[in-house]
C-alpha cells in the first residue's frame, strides 16, 4: 500500500552510454525532483553482464541491439531513494521511445538526451521487485567486504 514507507523507496537508475556525458545535468534533474543518490558507480558492462541485467528481454527481437548499445561504453548505475522513487524516476526519464517522449514532455530525460527506441539515454526499474534485483546486480550486498565501495548512510 502507498504510505509513509514510500519515502524511503529505492530504485535503480542507469545512465546509458551516450548520455554519460550529460551526467551533471542528469544529477541536477534528480536533485530537483527531490531524489537522493544513495549509491553510484561507473562501469563498463560485459555482454554477459548486460544480458543478465536485461534477462527479461532475452527473447525480444531488440535484445541483441540493446546489448550492443549498453556495452558500447561505460554506464553510470545509481541507487536513488525518495518518495515513490520508482515512479518518480520513471516520470523523470519519460517514455521508452524518445520521439514519444518529445511529443509528451520535452523536459524529460529521454526527450532531451535520447536518440531512438534503443539509444534512449536512461534506464529505470519498473517495480519494487525489479528495483531490488537490479540494485543487487550493480551493488551486491553479499560476498566479502569491498574496500573500494562506499555507501551513503546519512539518511538510512
Ligand atoms: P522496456 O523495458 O520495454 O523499456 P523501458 O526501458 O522504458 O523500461 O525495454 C528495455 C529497453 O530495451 C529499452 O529501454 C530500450 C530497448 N528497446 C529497444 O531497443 N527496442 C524496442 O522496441 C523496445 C520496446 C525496447
Ligand atoms: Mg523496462
Amino acid at each position: 500500500a502507498k504510505s509513509l514507507g514510500d519515502k524511503k523507496e529505492k530504485t535503480l537508475a542507469m545512465i546509458k552510454p551516450d548520455a554519460v556525458d550529460k551526467m551533471g545535468l542528469i544529477l541536477d534533474m534528480i536533485n530537483q525532483k527531490g531524489l537522493l543518490v544513495t549509491k553510484a558507480k561507473m562501469v563498463l558492462l560485459s555482454r554477459a553482464e548486460a544480458a543478465q541485467f536485461y534477462i527479461e528481454h532475452q527473447s525480444k527481437p531488440f535484445f541483441n541491439g540493446l546489448l550492443d548499445y549498453v556495452t558500447a561504453g561505460p554506464v553510470v548505475a545509481m541507487e536513488l531513494m525518495g518518495s515513490n522513487a520508482i515512479q518518480a524516476w520513471r516520470d523523470l526519464i519519460g517514455p521508452t521511445n524518445p520521439s514519444d517522449a518529445r511529443s509528451q514532455n520535452a523536459q524529460s530525460l529521454r526527450a532531451k538526451y535520447g536518440t531512438d527506441n534503443t539509444r534512449n539515454a536512461a534506464h529505470g526499474s519498473d517495480s519494487k521487485e525489479s528495483a531490488m534485483r537490479e540494485a543487487e546486480f550493480f551493488f551486491p550486498s553479499t560476498g566479502p567486504a569491498r574496500a573500494n565501495t562506499a555507501q551513503f548512510t546519512n539518511c538510512t
